[in-house]
């Protein structure tokens, strides 16, 4: 963690800007904002028409002058800019005059694992223009550690899986810090992504940009796994034609589709567990995975790890928020600061 604790209690409010959310805890307030990363704008006067949820349902829908961008991609911030207004808007007036108050703004922010310092820039920019003086930056592995409770600052292994929209994580963490970990930049759109591409070979659709969701769901929310009906009705349009149509598919063949970037995120498991101490692997099997991040709810991706890795695995609660909740806890000065003396001799 590059912000110590005592540095990150002065902070007043906390961001995690993800590639499908953004988050942001209010120190005293709790969490204020957890929206889609996204914004509309008129490409005809730069202006902001809707922010959130609101642009997040106009993406395909828009006449040509509207434009529904994604400022955050693959878990970096790649329009600063955009990301302030989006930002911004997010807060609120009420709540962006509370933080203006303040003498010296301090903001905290979490940043993927391995996010080089450009990444980074990024970030704190993101936040200096939003008033904050000084900026400190918290892994994303830590933070979301610290959120669902994992006891990271023991001298035992732990072990954590955060199943993000860019990307999938995993780290061995100890005494508060990253044993070994990797970042694997297949995550929630990857799987999205390998149902589209499935429907357009294997059925010649185009599904709606917003649909992929809800086709998730219409594998009536079994996910990975067997259980429920075999064939879902999807409406699409067609390829060659650009007509609408419907098709009935084939379940089982979507799950082998989405299996595919999942072995990609096993790997990235695997390398872990190979890297590891052999006494903190000890720990592991006892302990077993914990998932983190929105994707961790696919259904019978915890079953599929559990088969894959002989480990018990469990999916924190609410997975989506425990990044900034860890975030808000180490803010609220909730967290146990790590004692590096025990016996008392500096
Ligand atoms: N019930 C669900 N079933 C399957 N996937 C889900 C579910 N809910 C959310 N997701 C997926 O989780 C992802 C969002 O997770 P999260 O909010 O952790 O992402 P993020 O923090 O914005 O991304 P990142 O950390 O990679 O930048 C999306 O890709 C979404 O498709
Ligand atoms: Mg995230």
């Amino acid at each position: 963690m590059a912000a110590s604790l005592e540095q990150l209690r002065r902070c007043h409010f906390a961001v995690d800007l993800g590639a499908a959310r953004t988050r942001v805890y209010v120190k005293g307030a709790g969490l204020v904002v957890d929206q889609p990363s996204v914004a509309a704008v008129n490409t005809r006067n730069g202006a902001l028409i809707a922010v959130g949820e609101f642009a997040e349902r106009m993406t395909g829908r828009t006449p040509a002058y509207i434009r529904v961008v994604r400022p955050v991609s693959g878990g970096t911030v790649v329009d600063i800019e955009m990301a302030q207004r989006m930002l911004r808007h997010l807060l609120g007036e009420g709540m962006r005059r509370t933080l203006r108050r303040k003498t010296w703004l301090r903001a905290a922010a979490c940043t993927p694992h391995d996010a080089d310092p450009l990444a980074q820039r990024a970030t704190v920019e993101t936040l200096v223009g939003l008033g904050a003086r000084r900026v400190e930056l918290v892994d994303t592995l830590i933070a979301a550690a610290v959120g669902c409770g994992l006891p990271v600052e023991r001298a035992e292994a732990t072990m954590i899986m955060m199943c993000g929209a860019a990307a999938t994580q995993v780290a061995v963490l100890s005494l508060g810090s990253i044993v070994n970990a990797e970042r694997v930049p297949v995550g929630g759109e990857a799987i999205d992504h390998a149902i589209v591409q499935h429907l357009r070979q294997a059925h010649a659709l185009v599904l709606p940009s917003q649909s992929v969701r809800p086709l998730q769901l219409a594998l009536s929310g079994n996910g990975l796994t067997p259980q429920g009906p075999a064939s879902a009705e999807i409406h699409g349009r067609d390829v060659a034609t650009g007509l609408a149509r419907s098709v009935r598919i084939d379940t089982a063949a979507v799950r082998e589709a989405i299996q595919t970037p999942l072995t990609a995120v096993l790997d990235g498991i695997y390398r872990v567990l190979r890297e590891c101490p052999p006494d903190l692997v000890a720990d592991l099997v006892d302990r077993g995975i914990m998932m983190v991040g929105g994707s961790a709810l696919l259904p019978g991706l915890d079953q599929m790890l559990r088969e894959a890795t002989g480990m018990p695995v469990h999916i924190a609660e609410r997975p989506e928020l425990c990044a900034v909740q860890g975030l808000g806890a180490m803010l609220e000065g909730r967290i146990e600061p790590l004692i590096l003396d025990p016996l008392g001799t500096c």
